[in-house]
């Protein structure tokens, strides 16, 4: 069964629900202007309602209805604080059963580890819930928290790819690092 849903010691890791809007909310009102090139600002406040709640709950459940696209809230644990997304993108199924994950703190709760311990998480769904075989994610050179993160969690870099994303008005090069679920002790056969 696919639960979709971990626990840390500090973290909760689950798609989001209806019963979520207030703390989307308050996490839209609490968060810095951006403090990084790759921080993403958050919604502009005349926008944080209910009806723009709902078209990302949609967006969410298509994703996952579709098999294509997952995303997560990071929430600190038995609270209602939400702190964060995950998303695991670009499901390849056939021989690959690969995807990339994606990462993102609220600016207001950096440094404490959360991003390590909730993609962590993440990377447990996407080999026991997803059955996937290999996870990647595509950081920027300069982004050197994002690749704390991944070497944290014993991903390797498989390189530099030239021209990757189309990101802030130009094509830009990605690192590219991955980790295959032999590394976290699971296997996938395939036949
Ligand atoms: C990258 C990001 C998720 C890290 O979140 P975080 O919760 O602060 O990360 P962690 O606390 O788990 O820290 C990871 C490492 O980065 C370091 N770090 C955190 N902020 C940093 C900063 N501004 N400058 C340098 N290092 C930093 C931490 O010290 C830690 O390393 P350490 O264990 O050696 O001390 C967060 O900065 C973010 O959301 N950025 C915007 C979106 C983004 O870049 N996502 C990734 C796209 S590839």
């Amino acid at each position: 069964m696919r639960k979709l849903t971990r626990f840390s010691n500090r973290l909760t890791v689950r798609p989001l629900s209806e019963r979520d809007f207030f703390s989307w909310k308050k996490a839209q009102e609490e968060m810095l202007p951006a403090k990084s090139l790759f921080d993403a600002p958050g919604k502009p406040l005349k926008e944080c309602n209910r009806t723009e709640f709902k078209k990302i709950l949609r967006k969410h459940r298509e994703g996952i209805k579709g098999n294509q696209h997952y995303s997560f809230g990071v929430f600190l644990k038995g609270k209602k604080c939400l702190i964060g997304y995950l998303g695991v993108k670009h499901i390849l199924r056939g021989h690959y059963h690969s995807a990339s994950i994606g990462y993102w703190i609220f600016n207001n709760y950096w440094g404490n580890g959360y991003a390590t311990e909730a993609t962590d998480l993440c990377v447990t769904i996407a080999f026991e819930d997803l059955k996937l075989h290999r996870v990647e994610a595509e950081i920027q050179p300069a982004n050197k928290p994002s690749i704390k993160v991944v070497r944290k969690l014993g991903f390797w870099k498989e390189g530099l790819s030239k021209k990757r994303l189309f990101m802030r008005g130009r094509w830009r090069d990605y690192l590219v690092y991955a980790l295959t679920c032999e590394k976290r002790g699971y296997s996938l056969n395939l036949t």
